[in-house]
């Protein structure tokens, strides 16, 4: 988090465009808000989905060794007893006698305050799991936990895949969801938050090829960034020293992101070994090694873990999306989102409201609509509304014209570029499809051809 921040965005630019377009709200804004919780707006539910769905592509659809689950959120609290959460899942916290602000102590430059600079108490260890009581009666008995990770309802389930999968090593597990932690400092936006989501592989393999398994890891999940158009640049590899590492771990990496506040984790790739298994073996008195045919023997496979935050994913793709260009007198706000993520893949927009434009363009985002999610824009003026579907990144603009009455022709603009083309309206779904896969723009279907449109703004 020390480097030096040159060509980054600044989070406010981020904030200020989530907030204005409708990505990102302050959870329950009307009455103040509450610290580090955050909504999805209408479009940041969509690049939310984008991404979720992008990653269950790569890791459940597109593989054949991984299957999906999804465990609930209420545990046994035995779960957290055994996992070792109830014990370790804590941060040293340091509270100021002057302020009464809370830190963590092990982000503390100094040993004052960073607010008042007054003196700090002695460091305690704080859990961060949120507690809440089952039933009816607010006792110990009824006492459950909000979890602060899914892994933990992969692992409680690994005999019941099995069984019923009948997989055989390598395979994983992969899950979506909620998780919860009453973290001492947040802040940064979505990046450290109190309740986010999180997407979470147990990828089970034998004992002794972890180490390739983990390599395999590291490349393949640096590999998916980069498809979603992350920059190599703004991605590395750190591995945690003894001192850092996880109860649970053997090894971790970090996959690092260059966040405005600089270099800070976005994914975390851990080896967990068998500790995970062997402890809810222990304490749930269950079996829970496989049988490995060749070696005609049980054993408890060892884990690697890539876990990664939906929201902080969502965070590195607006921060590495966003760009602002000179534009005439102004400045074009513009994000490159990959098409995969984009909220909108296109938008249609006749160029006047003048009938019959508005029923033809209207008509031609009905039929789009049944593929993908477009959007429909007929306020102002042409370039400006160019500029809203730049800043909100929807790859393409389709725009029906009054030639486009007389020759059944539509353009198409590109975002990235602004470059366009006509291309006849029956070929346009055939053309849009091409476009999103990433064919060159300049391939035109039959009757098609480059265009230039007299003026944007
Ligand atoms: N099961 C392993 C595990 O939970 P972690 O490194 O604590 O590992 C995994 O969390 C990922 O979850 C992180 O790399 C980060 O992307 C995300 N994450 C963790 N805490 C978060 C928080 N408070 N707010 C948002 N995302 C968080």
């Amino acid at each position: 988090m020390t480097e030096p921040t040159t060509n980054r965005v600044e989070m406010e630019k981020i904030v200020s465009l989530s907030r204005r377009r409708g990505f990102i709200f302050p959870s329950s804004e009307i009455y103040g808000g509450l610290s580090s919780c955050w909504d999805y707006g209408p479009l940041g539910v969509e690049l939310k989905r984008n991404v979720k769905q992008a990653w269950w592509q790569a890791v459940v659809q597109q593989r054949g060794d991984i299957v999906g689950l999804d465990a609930s959120i209420l545990m046994n609290p035995k779960v957290w007893e055994a996992s070792g959460h109830l014990e370790g899942f804590s941060d040293p916290l340091v509270e100021c006698l002057n302020c009464q602000r809370r830190w963590r102590d092990d982000q503390l430059e100094g040993d004052k305050c960073p607010s008042c600079g007054g003196q700090l108490t002695g460091s305690r260890q704080f859990n961060l799991m949120f507690k809440t009581f089952m039933g009816p009666v607010e006792d110990e008995a009824g006492v459950v936990y909000l979890r602060p990770e899914t892994a933990q309802g992969m692992f409680v389930n690994f005999q019941n895949v099995l069984d019923t999968t009948r997989k055989k090593l390598p395979f994983g597990i992969a899950q979506i969801g909620k998780a919860f932690r009453n973290e001492i400092t947040t802040g940064n936006f979505i990046f450290r938050s109190r309740e986010f989501e999180i997407m979470e592989v147990e990828f089970f393999v034998k004992p002794g090829t972890d180490e390739k398994w983990l390599d395999y890891w590291l490349e393949e999940r640096l590999n998916w960034h980069m498809g979603l158009g992350i920059k190599r640049e703004n991605l590395r590899l750190r591995e945690h020293g003894k001192e850092e590492l996880a109860h649970y771990a053997r090894r971790c990496f970090d996959i690092d992101f260059l966040f405005p506040m600089g270099w800070s984790e976005l994914e975390g790739i851990a080896n967990r070994g068998d500790f995970d298994l062997i402890q809810h073996a222990k304490y749930s008195g269950k079996d829970l090694t496989y049988f490995d045919e060749e070696a005609k023997e049980h054993i408890t496979p060892y884990v690697i873990e890539p876990a990664l935050g939906v929201d902080r994913a969502v965070l590195a793709f607006l921060c590495d999306a966003y760009h602002e260009e000179p534009d005439k007198d102004e400045t074009r706000v513009v994000l490159r989102l990959h098409p995969d993520l984009a909220p909108f893949k296109a938008t249609v927009l006749p160029l006047s409201r003048r009938e019959p434009l508005l029923k033809a363009a209207k008509d031609i985002c009905s039929d789009l609509r049944r593929c993908w999610m477009v959007g429909y824009d007929d306020a102002q003026s042409i370039g400006r509304r160019y500029r809203r579907q730049d800043e909100i990144g929807t790859p393409f603009c389709i725009t029906f014209d009054f030639q486009s009455l007389d020759d059944n022709q539509i353009t198409i603009r590109e975002r990235d570029s602004m470059n366009q083309i006509r291309v006849p309206i029956a070929e346009l779904q055939q053309t849009l499809t091409a476009k999103l896969s990433g064919e060159d723009f300049f391939v035109l279907p039959e009757g098609g051809q480059v265009w230039k449109m007299e003026k944007e703004a």
